[in-house]
């Protein structure tokens, strides 16, 4: 009886706790009244800053009085949702009175007078659609189960947000958008302590486009000290920014087709935000730039050499062009699918692959990146050269040049800690970072999880699911048995708004995911702290995973792709593997059968909660990543032991 009136007497006063969360905080600008749903409290819609059309945008909003009603969220920047946009990406609901953000966080008090480890995530779309409002992208799940706040932010895109406009002495204003997001960082900075959210640990996510953006956050001196880590999905690394000459030239064909003078303001303020998107669709990215890969987003930021000085892919070629921040680095294992497919629904001529090849043959040379995919297809004939053009992208374009940088940061670390390695100069400080930023780590995931899994479903089941993506990709379904670009993002957020069967077959991944993430914004690593609740339930959803045999019916490797050397977990999905940390890696190979880096270690240095975990290396096996990028890098090989 005693007992029972105590637990009542806790419920009790947990109600009361739940209860007494309050829905409404105060911001620098006003009152917020946010609702509470499930078990978060969300404010939605919240205005973070506001400019004109081609003017940069400010914080410096007029205070509001009585409480602002965040229960609905705010409008879409200007898009074109023309059929190939799902409904969960995009509605007709668009302003450009845009600049907002939603706060999601858990209904429960932090534990203790604790704060919430924050997640801002800035989406894909390739800088010309999407938003952080749409339902795809609803953070109820990544928030509730993960502990985290998680903010989306919405930010000017297309023409709205990437012109250049030059002034008469030459210099360029543009990347509205990149502005944009900055000034939601710079919000989030000031205001997350209002939601309990801790100003000291934000990780910034992005994904496609919005990962690109965050590396020019990374690279970026006023960005940088606005988050702590970051995640970086599928970034299309060798898609260089336009150049000053080629925004110019961007600007020109655009004032063309509004009938404006080049740089008349006033003219292009006058026109309606329908004429913008219709001058936005019909400047053809080949008019400014012979670079093929330009076409991923025609749209999309130049160096301005005030705040972007170098395209991503180039921000790594030198150590001191980035903070050293922790990072988790993905890809899914068929990004390029979705681009092929959707520029080519035809079969694409030997002619033809060869011409987008050499306009985009820069990236070819590099030597981190595959010498060329082209030798080794062997062609006669009418062949259809889309599997070698996809092949090339997710290459050239994601997985080697995210090997290349994870390994470049990793050096960067190895500069900063000196931990004993010669040939590495200590770092020079000429970036405007502080010196002593704090050692960084980096852990790369492979996302493998098939987008649909014809098979496991009936006919009418596959056929629902298939049209998530065949709507993407005109009639046929190429996503089939692939992972293909956004699949991960999708199974992270895991929203609702989801249709019922991906959602059951993608819940088991993104627990696992919303693990890992909401860890490394927490403990600034993915694996959590050694004796802490967070890190064992990671152990054990990983065992799970590894021992369920009810599971073990999912071949995921049926692909007749090239990676036989890769062992995906039984459910398929994340392969998770840290480049820093031995014990670590070792414990991941035995699990999922994952490989490490052995050219650089900080041996040595290991923290001892990870070193509680080691065991002797088993087989050094050679991740296919490492087969098909090659070793471009003529550095020397280390092994431990
Ligand atoms: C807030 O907005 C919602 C819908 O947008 C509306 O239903 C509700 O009544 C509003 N609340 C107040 C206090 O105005
Ligand atoms: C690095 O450079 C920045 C900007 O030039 C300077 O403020 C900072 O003090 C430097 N750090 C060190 C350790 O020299």
């Amino acid at each position: 009886m005693r007992t029972a009136c105590a637990i009542l007497v806790c419920l009790l006063a947990y109600i009361d706790m739940i209860h007494s969360q309050s829905t409404t905080v105060r911001t620098s600008k006003g009152y917020i009244q946010g609702f509470s749903q499930g078990q978060t409290i969300k404010f939605l819609g919240i205005p973070y800053a506001t400019a004109q059309r081609y003017q940069y945008s400010t914080i410096d909003i007029p205070a509001w009085t009585s409480a602002l009603n965040a229960t609905k969220t705010g409008a879409m920047c200007p898009q074109k949702c023309a059929g190939t946009r799902q409904a969960i990406y995009c509605t007709k609901d668009q302003s450009e009175e845009c600049l907002t953000l939603n706060v999601v966080r858990p209904l429960h008090n932090p534990s203790q007078g604790a704060t919430f480890p924050v997640i801002v995530y800035i989406h894909g779309g390739d800088f010309s659609s999407g938003s952080g409002s749409a339902p795809v992208y609803d953070a109820d799940y990544f928030a509730s189960r993960g502990h985290v706040i998680v903010v989306t932010i919405n930010y000017r895109l297309g023409a709205f947000g990437f012109l250049s406009i030059f002034d008469k002495y030459g210099d360029a204003a543009g990347n509205f958008g990149f502005r944009d997001q900055q000034m939601a960082l710079t919000w989030i900075k000031v205001n997350i302590p209002a939601f309990d959210g801790d100003p000291d640990r934000i990780t910034v996510i992005g994904d496609g486009s919005g990962c690109l953006s965050a590396v020019s956050h990374l690279a970026s001196p006023v960005s940088q000290p606005l988050f702590k880590s970051a995640v970086l999905h599928s970034c299309p690394w060798t898609v260089p920014f336009l150049s000053r000459e080629q925004a110019r030239s961007q600007a020109a064909a655009f004032s063309r087709q509004l009938a404006c003078a080049v740089n008349d303001i006033a003219c292009y303020r006058a026109k309606s935000a329908d004429d913008i998107l219709r001058a936005q669709v019909s400047v053809k990215s080949d008019s400014y730039s012979s670079n093929s890969l330009v076409a991923f987003f025609p749209w999309g930021p130049s160096i301005d050499h005030r705040e972007i000085f170098y395209s991503p892919y180039d921000v790594f070629k030198d150590t001191s062009r980035f903070d050293s921040k922790p990072l988790v680095i993905g890809v899914t294992a068929d990004e390029g699918v979705g681009f092929v497919y959707q520029r080519f629904p035809m079969p694409l001529s030997r002619g033809h692959y060869d011409s987008f090849m050499a306009s985009s043959v820069t990236n070819i040379n590099d030597q981190s990146l595959p010498a060329s995919t082209v030798s080794t297809a062997t062609h006669s004939g009418n062949v259809d050269m889309r599997e070698a053009l996809v092949r090339y992208i997710n290459n050239n374009v994601f997985s080697c040049p995210a090997v290349f940088v994870a390994k470049q940061i990793e050096r960067k670390q190895v500069q900063n800690t000196g931990s004993g390695r010669s040939g590495f100069a200590r770092r020079i400080n000429t970036s405007g970072f502080p010196a002593s930023s704090p050692p960084a780590k980096v852990w790369m995931f492979e996302f493998t999880m098939p987008t649909s899994l014809p098979g496991s479903f009936t006919v009418q089941q596959q056929q629902m699911t298939n049209a998530l993506w065949s709507s993407r990709l005109s009639a046929n379904n190429f996503c089939d048995k692939r992972s293909c670009h956004g699949a991960d993002i999708r199974a992270l957020f895991y929203s609702n708004a989801l249709p019922l069967i991906e959602r059951l077959k993608t819940e088991e991944i993104g627990k696992q995911m919303v693990r890992y993430w909401s860890n490394f914004a927490r403990y600034g690593n993915v694996n959590g702290i050694i004796g802490s609740r967070a890190h064992l339930r990671t152990l054990q959803i990983q065992s799970a995973l590894v021992t369920d045999s009810a599971n073990r019916g999912l071949n995921l490797n049926t692909n007749t792709r090239p990676r036989s050397n890769t062992v995906s977990f039984p459910l398929g999905g994340l392969n998770v593997r840290q480049l820093t940390s031995p014990a670590r890696l070792t414990l991941q190979s035995a699990l999922a059968s994952f490989t490490y880096w052995p050219e650089f270690s900080t041996q040595g240095s290991e923290p001892l909660t990870t070193m509680l975990l080691h065991q002797p290396p088993v087989e050094l096996r050679r991740n296919h990543w490492t087969q098909t990028c090659g070793g471009g890098q003529s550095r020397p090989r280390r092994r431990w032991g």
